[in-house]
């Protein structure tokens, strides 16, 4: 069963706010998502494993403890999602970058695709697939079919808001797919929209409108 870990910290929630907030403008709002990147991005990292090394400090030799050095790839799902990837990279700069471009059809809200481009190693590499809004789950579910018929084995989906129907819906789709999470909202509007949410996420990000 696909674990949801909602991460629940005082400053993500705190950032979360102000994000969420309609007054909040473009240069804020891009600072704060990066900012909450970089705090998810150090709860999704608490399990990577550890090797054992020697380490000569001015007093000793002492073993201590580094990166296993397990191959990782961020991949922001298009627009929204490249708004968190600077932040991840702050934590873990030597992973490598993929894109996934899919867009809602503001009609029927199934997800387009129009651009992949993934590190040439995909089956060797763990994946933290990111997008800041699980909606319908329409575009997570489509991106995470992207990855796995690329050859990706193992991909945790991490996301700033979420709507119970779309964590349904992935979790349905896509059982391997761990979800995180700043925020479980209470449901999805008749346009699809996160409520209460943050409105658009691409818009707010890039100042579009
Ligand atoms: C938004 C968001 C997700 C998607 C979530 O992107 O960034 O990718 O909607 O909705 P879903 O769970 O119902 O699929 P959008 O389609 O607005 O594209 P954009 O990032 O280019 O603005
Ligand atoms: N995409 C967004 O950007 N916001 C929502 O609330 C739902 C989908």
């Amino acid at each position: 069963m696909p674990k949801i870990h909602v991460f629940d910290h005082p400053l993500i929630q705190h950032k979360l706010t102000y994000i969420r907030d309609i007054e909040t403008g473009t240069k804020e709002f891009r600072e704060l998502v990066d900012e909450v990147a970089t705090l998810m991005a150090y709860e999704i990292t608490r399990e990577l494993p550890l090797k054992e090394v020697e380490v000569q400090t001015p007093v000793c030799k002492a073993k201590s403890s580094v990166l296993a050095g397990k191959k990782l790839g961020i991949v922001p799902i298009l627009r929204a999602g490249i708004g968190m990837v600077d932040g991840i990279l702050k934590l873990i700069p030597a992973a490598k970058v993929g894109h996934i471009g899919l867009y809602r059809d503001p009609e029927t809200l199934q997800p387009i695709e129009y651009y992949v481009k993934l590190p040439s190693d995909v089956s060797e590499r763990d994946f933290i697939l990111v997008d800041p809004m699980l909606a319908t789950g329409g575009s997570a579910i489509a991106a995470v079919e992207s990855l796995k018929s690329r050859g990706a084995k193992n991909i945790k989906f991490m996301c700033l808001i979420a709507a119970p129907e779309g964590v349904k819906a992935l979790t349905d789709a896509h059982p391997d797919v761990d979800i995180y999470i700043a925020a479980m909202d209470e449901k999805l509007d008749e346009k699809g929209y996160i409520v209460p949410g943050l409105g658009d996420a691409g818009d707010r990000l890039f100042g579009t409108k």
